[in-house]
């Protein structure tokens, strides 16, 4: 049977998964279905500013190294996620640009990142999450962030040309969440990315791609072909390439009976991955995680599943045996 890398390979995409170097080196038959099934990883946190620089002044790449090692030994590709971000901090850093916004704050974490790890990264997260436009101001831009409360609107461009000017051949991508589903606020979303989008193409920022986060939450939010495959054509009409870059189905509303909710998540998997691998500007196809044993949603406090189940919204269940997701991406690919 065909790997889900080899069939994405066909079809000229790279499929993934977020990985924690912990994992991969402390179990061996998740580390063995990983170099298996996989073209492309991605650190789910040791590339974060919060994990690389814990403590000011302090840098720390061992946790990005082991998984870069890893990607090589196994003829894998790596992403790089994320360099800035909202989230996460640290708490030092939000001080120190409160106190006094140096550029340096923001350039620094980018260039070092783009450096240490030039040559091995197929694409860099530049920015992450950068609008809510539930905030209500600024074109959507998330305003609440650290970054734009000490830079305005500004580290964006910025961002995107000390990526450039340290890593010259990995591919510049801006990716953001909550733009898959027919929704109010997701149709918001999406005009707010779309928006800045558009004003970084017009500053000549050197941004390459658009990642759609995919973490899909379809028992509570619809769907829809149409919707998405609009959008990722606004996209691809920028000049971007697209990728998914985290997806997973949360499935905690979801039918209690387990064969059931597995099908219905192979369902809505297959279509995300339909429409998403229809766009010609779509080159990968990245999961957060690639079996329950490891998912995020797992460790969200006031989560809970039916029955005191856990979360099944990755290919793999937690024995790594292949669920129907598995088989709906597959055909997909
Ligand atoms: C999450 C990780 O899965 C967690 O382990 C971490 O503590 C917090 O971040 N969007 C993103 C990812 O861009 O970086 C997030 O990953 C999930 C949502």
């Amino acid at each position: 049977e065909q790997t889900l890398g080899e069939l994405a390979a066909a079809s000229g995409l790279l499929f993934g998964c977020a990985v924690s170097s912990d994992h991969l080196s402390n179990d061996p038959s998740f580390a063995a279905l990983v170099s298996r099934e996989t073209s492309i990883l991605v650190a789910e946190w040791e590339m974060k500013r919060a994990a690389v620089q814990r403590l000011e002044g302090v840098w720390d790449f061992s946790g990005g190294d082991a998984i870069a090692a890893f990607a090589a030994r196994n003829g894998q590709k790596l992403r790089g996620h994320a360099l800035v971000w909202h989230y996460e901090g640290p708490d030092w850093l939000k001080q120190r640009l409160a106190e006094a916004p140096d550029e340096r704050l923001l350039t620094d974490m980018i260039t070092r990142s783009c450096l240490h790890y030039r040559g091995q990264i197929h694409s860099w997260d530049v920015v992450n999450e950068v609008v809510d436009p539930a905030e209500g101001q600024a074109d959507g831009l998330r305003v609440s962030s650290h970054w734009y409360r000490a830079f305005g609107e500004g580290y964006l461009e910025t961002a995107f040309h000390a990526a450039r000017a340290s890593d010259p051949d990995a591919l510049l991508f801006y990716g953001d969440y909550g733009v898959e589903m027919d929704h109010p606020d997701h149709e918001k979303k999406r005009v707010a990315v779309l928006k800045v989008i558009e004003k970084l193409k017009k500053q000549g920022a050197p941004i390459d791609g658009f990642g759609v986060q995919g973490h899909l939450d379809p028992f509570r939010t619809r769907f829809d072909e149409r919707i998405y495959a609009r959008f990722l054509w606004e996209l691809q009409g920028f000049g971007l390439k697209l990728m998914v870059t985290e997806f997973d189905v949360a499935d905690r509303f979801g039918p209690a009976d387990v064969v059931k909710r597995d099908a219905e998540i192979a369902a809505v998997a297959g279509r995300f991955a339909e429409v998403s691998l229809a766009n010609p500007a779509m080159i990968g196809f990245l999961a957060w995680g690639l079996t329950d044993r490891y998912s995020w949603l797992a460790d969200y406090p006031d989560y809970k599943w039916p029955d005191g189940q856990r979360p099944r919204g990755l290919p793999y269940d937690a024995d790594l045996r292949p669920k129907p997701m598995r088989a709906a991406l597959a055909a997909a690919f």
